[in-house]
């Protein structure tokens, strides 16, 4: 008589044959076998299961293969109805993840590759977890290049901690000045921090274009003998993205917080980069910090033990309980970052989804406009507003998106309008489906 194995799907016990039949057209053949042979126990002996049941091949029969909407991943039908629920989420942070994320985090969640508890319950002391963030900086300095010569950790508190941070471990004295380029709202915020521990110089601030633009470095006021020069890599709020490294003299600062995990980060050509991971690298709870070695044990005497990044560093990221589920989150997001063949991956499909989105902006006879000049625009979050900021037709135009599934399209409460974060997590289905929404809207609502 055939094998029988239990499929953990339904608790029922089938022989490869039904089992086969079943999950034909929704799995490969491979996928089955590594199913059948991972997944599926055999049957004890004896036991009712073993027995083929008329009732199995009825079900066999009335499981027709149906195919999975979500191509080859492997999803139970629950995984596949709650992803077909899952909408196009233009969150700006905390954003929209990888399904294929989701569902390892989800199949990992009671317990851990066999060690009967879940990531989240683990001591960070312990070698699991150790192992798994080992595994995530490693497969983080790989993937990002970062040279031997920076050191990589993690912090809770976000990226605000991090620009709080950077007077506090790299100003020296009250006395020393550090320059801001300042384009846009994350800038004057770390700016204004700078100023409660030293001299915060505004190399530039674009304010006066409503944080549009990057002047050209002829007019940036740079100081000799800064400490350092800050300046953040893409402007969530504003949708400023630089499209080059500033070149500077001094130690280059650089907030990347909402472009992290997107293109090259040069890191040899920075003192000191952080991000808040929530945009394109998980969940929020947890910053990124890469100093160079010699940016470390300088920090300013009031600077608390847990701020000082040497500190922190030496305890390898666990001065205290770090966000663990977090680090992990990120772990999966690397890995599966690697399988899909590196940064140049979320590079290209950066490039592929901003112009799909700024193509619609511009054709669209100036129904939607996008406030940013050319030369800056953000490939991450691209603001736009409505026949030049018609609130009540982008009232409209939010709730009617929502009709087909694309959520979270305001634009930051200071700035008003629209705004699409089109971040790692988001399929170039999401932004086609944006941009023949904002066609047939325009269409729909001549002027
Ligand atoms: C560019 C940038 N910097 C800093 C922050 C602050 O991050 P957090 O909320 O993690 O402190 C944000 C948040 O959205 C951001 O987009």
């Amino acid at each position: 008589m055939p094998e029988r194995r239990i499929d953990p799907d339904d608790g029922s016990a089938y022989t490869f044959e039904e089992l086969s039949a079943y999950y034909q057209g929704k799995f490969k053949k491979k996928a089955i076998e590594a199913y059948w042979e991972n997944e599926c126990k055999p049957t004890k002996k004896g036991k009712a299961d073993a027995k083929p049941k008329a009732k199995v091949k009825a079900k066999v029969k009335a499981k027709a293969p149906k195919k999975n909407p979500f191509g080859d991943l492997k999803m139970n039908r629950d995984q596949i109805k709650q992803a077909k629920e899952r909408v196009y989420n233009f969150s700006a942070g905390p954003s929209t993840l990888p399904l294929e994320v989701l569902l390892e985090a989800q199949n990992d969640m009671l317990s851990y590759q066999g060690t009967g508890m879940g990531v989240m319950e683990m001591s960070h002391r312990g070698k699991t977890f150790v192992a798994i963030a080992t595994q995530a900086e490693k497969d983080l300095r790989d993937l990002l290049n970062v040279p031997a010569t920076h050191k990589v950790f993690f912090m809770q508190g976000g990226a605000t901690l991090m620009f709080a941070g950077v007077p506090m471990n790299m100003i020296g004295d009250s006395s020393s000045t550090a320059d801001y380029l300042i384009t846009g709202q994350w800038g004057e915020k770390a700016h204004k921090e700078c100023k409660k521990y030293g001299k915060a110089n505004e190399a530039c601030n674009t304010k006066p274009t409503k944080f549009t633009t990057i002047p050209p470095k002829s007019e940036w006021k740079l100081t000799s003998g800064a400490k350092y020069v800050h300046y953040c890599y893409n402007e969530t709020v504003n949708g400023v993205e630089w499209s080059a490294i500033p070149d500077v003299e001094a130690p280059l600062v650089a907030d990347m917080s909402s472009n992290f995990m997107s293109r090259n980060i040069h890191a040899d050509k920075h003192a000191f980069i952080y991000a808040g991971i929530q945009k394109n690298l998980g969940p929020a709870g947890m910053a990124i910090g890469i100093a160079d070695e010699k940016v470390l044990g300088k920090s300013i005497p009031m600077c608390p033990s847990y701020m000082d990044w040497k500190g922190c560093v030496d305890a390898e990221s666990m001065l205290n309980t770090p966000a663990c589920y977090t680090w992990y989150m990120m772990g999966v997001y690397l890995k599966y970052t690697k399988e899909k063949g590196g940064l140049s991956y979320w590079d290209e499909l950066a490039d592929k989804k901003s112009r799909l989105l700024y193509d619609a902006i511009d054709n669209s006879n100036g129904f939607y406009t996008a406030p940013v000049a050319k030369d800056c625009r953000s490939r991450m979050t691209v603001p736009f507003q409505i026949l030049g900021g018609n609130e009540e037709l982008e009232k409209k135009f939010l709730k009617e998106a929502e009709k087909v599934k694309l959520f979270t399209l305001a634009g930051h409460r200071s700035v008003g309008g629209c705004r699409a974060a089109i971040y790692n997590g988001m399929p170039v289905k999401g932004v086609e489906t944006l941009t023949s929404f904002m066609k047939s809207f325009a269409e729909e609502n001549p002027q």
